[in-house]
């Protein structure tokens, strides 16, 4: 089992979600007008950002030397991985101080300074709420597991191990919960002979929100971040919040996607709406879920703006279409994205928010993940086709590092270059117990690990890429196309993904219909293009008309729009010197144009 237990498709009801009732005049195409819908969000993984003191990690000092290369990109909310002191079980997504920096990321100081710089150049940060688990090293779990007295004990989840025939000295799991990195959920503890649940990392309990006490503690230290200024939280696998009363077994049918009964557990939604009764509320503040086990329908349960819980949410719909269970490729085909990009423009409605996003610090490269490394030039103008995709569809756009140079997966080879412990736990519960060859563990793993996105940026064509000084040993290896793939180059390059990026980003913030325009695609079943409009009628002004092309594939095609549509006016395209317009398209492998028609 691993973080991306397979997840079955959803198809969607064919319902038209109803308009919510809001003051007509305010309303853009019946949305509610909000700053946070119209951003472009950048994840910063913190440790694979920048060094600035030579130890080969990454540190918030680091971040605020590049904040105007990311103004310049044009990103206006920063969305920072954890930045928490953690044992970094990990990487941060293991809290053992939530009002602590981690050391190796700089100060308290650091962090104020950063983010006043962040204000100054006019962009917010959120950073990353981790609350359904802690470290086990926070001081709560160590009172926790000091006895079954402690006032702490019931922060989390202590039960009885079952009788165990075949050796009764070591008692076997309260229940067959598995562990999202391999295992069982179970973690036995000799202290006091009971076992502790984790769906992450055994170093990762997960916290009793069914405890009052535990949610006054969490949203004091919302409280904290939000007096300080942060602008919000992207929440970390937050629908597991509420776990299933008596912790029953999973059924063998629920055990092939057992997110699904643990995001839906009969509190989360209370739990949710408390939490924004007594903090969200009081700030203007975003919040985005990252949302494990969450269908589109229920979707609206979490965002709908008039169940006062959370903005909007990751759904993994279309970042895990091409992924089977573990590290595993699924055959996919492009109208099957469409029509998933479909289902949530026809199921989400006027009082819900969307998000945009096909990579993050969980997924392998978007370039090598959805487009086309195998050639520079395929490379280059795939990446392109991908961020005029994210930046025109319907949601609120997440970008990660380095995917606006068009950084491409790590060649790992040997198992012992990697570093993340879902990978290492996911090799000692297949290639050690004799299930999977070596070589295929590699394999899959360089495809769809997660180290891949979390190499250091590609800064420049200095030794280490540029991201630490040269006698400093990154954390994790620099990839070894930093010498092509670069910033440096880039920002020199009028050409360079990172430009066509700005350019991208620019183009949505300068039109409205990008964001809260209607989406529509024009032709669903079209196996390499993906063609789409966004329109904005609003009373009195003229209708805005944009039409979106992509050629989905190496393979050059002539593409007729259907009904009649004619290309108007070009702006955008990832190819220089393009100029066509009309009924009648020739577009070259990769190809993206977006016009005004
Ligand atoms: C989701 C985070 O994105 C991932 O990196 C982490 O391992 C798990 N949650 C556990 O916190
Ligand atoms: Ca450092």
């Amino acid at each position: 089992m691993t973080f991306c237990f397979a997840q079955a498709q959803q198809t969607a009801p064919a319902v038209t979600a109803q308009p919510a009732a809001h003051p007509a005049a305010s309303l853009i195409n019946g949305y509610q007008p909000v700053w946070w819908k119209e951003a472009v969000v950048y994840q910063i993984y913190p440790r694979s950002f920048q060094d600035s003191n030579g130890d080969g990690i990454g540190d918030l000092n680091g971040i605020t030397q590049h904040l105007d290369y990311l103004q310049k990109l044009g990103v206006n909310v920063i969305w920072l991985s954890p930045h928490y002191d953690s044992p970094n079980a990990d990487n941060g997504y293991d809290i053992r101080d939530y009002r602590k920096v981690m050391s190796e990321f700089g100060t308290m100081a650091d962090f104020d300074r950063m983010l006043a710089a962040i204000k100054t150049r006019h962009m917010r940060l959120i950073v990353d709420l981790v609350v359904n688990h802690s470290s086990d090293e926070h001081h709560w779990f160590a009172e926790s597991r000091s006895s079954k007295e402690n006032p702490y004990r019931d922060y989390y989840f202590w039960r009885d191990g079952r009788p165990n025939p075949a050796d009764p000295a070591h008692p076997l799991p309260p229940n067959n919960y598995p562990s999202y990195f391999s295992g069982s959920a179970w973690q036995y503890d000799a202290t006091t002979q009971q076992f502790y649940l984790h769906l992450f990392a055994a170093k990762q309990p997960d916290l009793n929100w069914d405890n009052a006490k535990v949610r006054e503690d969490v949203y004091s230290l919302m409280r904290f971040w939000l007096d300080k200024g942060v602008d919000g939280f992207r929440m970390d696998v937050i629908p597991l919040i509420s776990k299933q009363p008596g912790l029953p077994d999973l059924t063998a049918e629920q055990m092939k996607d057992p997110s699904r009964i643990w995001a839906n557990g009969p509190h989360r939604d209370e739990y949710l709406q408390q939490m924004n009764r007594e903090v969200l509320s009081k700030y203007d503040a975003m919040t985005v879920g990252e949302a494990l086990g969450i269908t589109l329908p229920e979707q609206t349960q979490i965002v709908n703006s008039e169940r006062h819980e959370l903005n909007m949410i990751f759904n993994f719909d279309a970042v895990r279409l091409n992924r089977g269970a573990n590290y595993t490729a699924r055959p996919w085909t492009l109208p099957e994205l469409k029509a998933i990009y479909d289902s949530h423009a026809r199921v989400l409605g006027k009082a819900d928010w969307d998000t945009v996003f096909l990579s993050n610090h969980d997924n392998s490269r978007l370039v090598s993940n959805w487009g086309d490394d195998s050639t520079p030039e395929f490379r280059t103008r795939s990446a392109k086709l991908l961020e005029t995709m994210l930046l025109t569809l319907r949601g609120t756009p997440f970008l990660y590092q380095g995917d606006e140079l068009g950084m491409t997966n790590y060649p790992f080879t040997r198992f012992d270059q990697f570093d993340d412990i879902e990978v290492k736990n996911l090799y000692k519960a297949t290639v050690l117990t004799g299930q999977m060859p070596e070589a295929q563990f590699v394999a899959e793993t360089q495809r769809f690990g997660r180290d891949n996105a979390r190499t250091p940026m590609q800064w420049s064509g200095a030794p280490n890429a540029g991201f630490a000084p040269a006698a400093a040993k990154p954390w994790l290896a620099v990839n070894p196309n930093y010498t092509a793939i670069n910033a440096a180059q880039e920002l020199a390059d009028p050409e360079s993904i990172y430009h066509y990026t700005q350019r991208a980003i620019a183009l949505h913030h300068a039109h409205l219909a990008l964001v809260y325009g209607d989406y529509q695609d024009l032709d669903p079943t079209h196996l390499q293009v993906y063609v789409y409009t966004r329109t904005l009628t609003e009373p009195g002004k003229p209708d805005q008309r944009f039409l979106v092309v992509l050629n989905y594939g190496q393979k050059p095609v002539e593409y007729t729009l259907p009904g009649g549509i004619k290309a108007g006016k070009l702006l955008l395209a990832n190819i220089p010197g393009t100029t066509e317009a009309g009924a009648t398209l020739h577009l070259a492998a990769w190809e993206a144009r977006v016009y005004s028609y």
